[in-house]
């Protein structure tokens, strides 16, 4: 894949950050920095092209995944992160994942998949990744949601279910609610970030 490597603070988590669909690896370095600047950054590529734009994983249409191609992308980068962990030497046990849009929908992709894939997540205008199946245990891992009360992409009523999965499965969830559509706004980056400071 596709990345950028910063190298931070050793005590510090690694951040992992996911753009939205048509971004890439240079679009949330200066996000990342704003969470944490101690901390080192690991910023992927999605490595997919949709008319020419990089996403995490295919489409079928706007907010229908293709849920093959989601898996699959998802323990690819599942993968990347063992393979990354070793070869930049951070602790493959403390990374925190943010993401928008697209990136959110594959952290949360991660979280439904595999136990231990992160330590936490801030996501941000994330969707439902997959229904109907049973997620790993979540115990301990911390989520933050930044959702939009009227995001046109998003409804209400998922960022709720998604929050709902994800404290059944026994995460430690935070929802925080904007009115900018699926826009992410500073304000929301800085109640991520007071969040951030709580947990890590
Ligand atoms: C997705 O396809 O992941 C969502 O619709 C968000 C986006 O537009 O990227």
């Amino acid at each position: 894949m596709k990345y950028i490597f910063k190298e931070g603070s050793k005590e510090k988590p690694t951040l992992l950050l996911l753009h939205g669909t048509g971004g890439n690896e240079q679009d949330l370095l200066s996000l990342g920095n704003m969470i944490d600047p101690e901390s080192s950054i690991l910023s992927v590529r999605g490595n997919v092209l949709e008319n020419g734009m990089p996403r995490f994983f295919r489409r079928l249409a706007e907010g229908i995944f293709d849920e093959e191609d989601l898996i699959f992308r998802t323990k690819e980068l599942y993968d990347f992160l063992d393979e990354a962990a070793k070869e930049h030497g951070f602790d493959r046990n403390n990374v925190i994942a943010i993401g928008y849009s697209n990136g959110a929908n594959i952290a949360g992709s991660l979280l439904f998949h595999y136990e231990n894939a992160l330590r936490g997540a801030i996501l941000h205008h994330p969707m439902v990744p997959r229904r109907g199946v049973e997620l790993p245990n979540l115990q301990g891992t911390p989520v933050f949601i930044g959702a939009g009360e009227n995001d046109p992409i998003c409804p209400s009523q998922e960022s709720i279910e998604l929050q709902t999965l994800l404290a059944n499965a026994g995460a430690d969830t935070d929802i925080h609610w904007e009115r900018f559509g699926h826009q992410l706004t500073m304000s929301e980056v800085e109640a991520a970030k007071e969040w951030y400071k709580k947990h890590f």
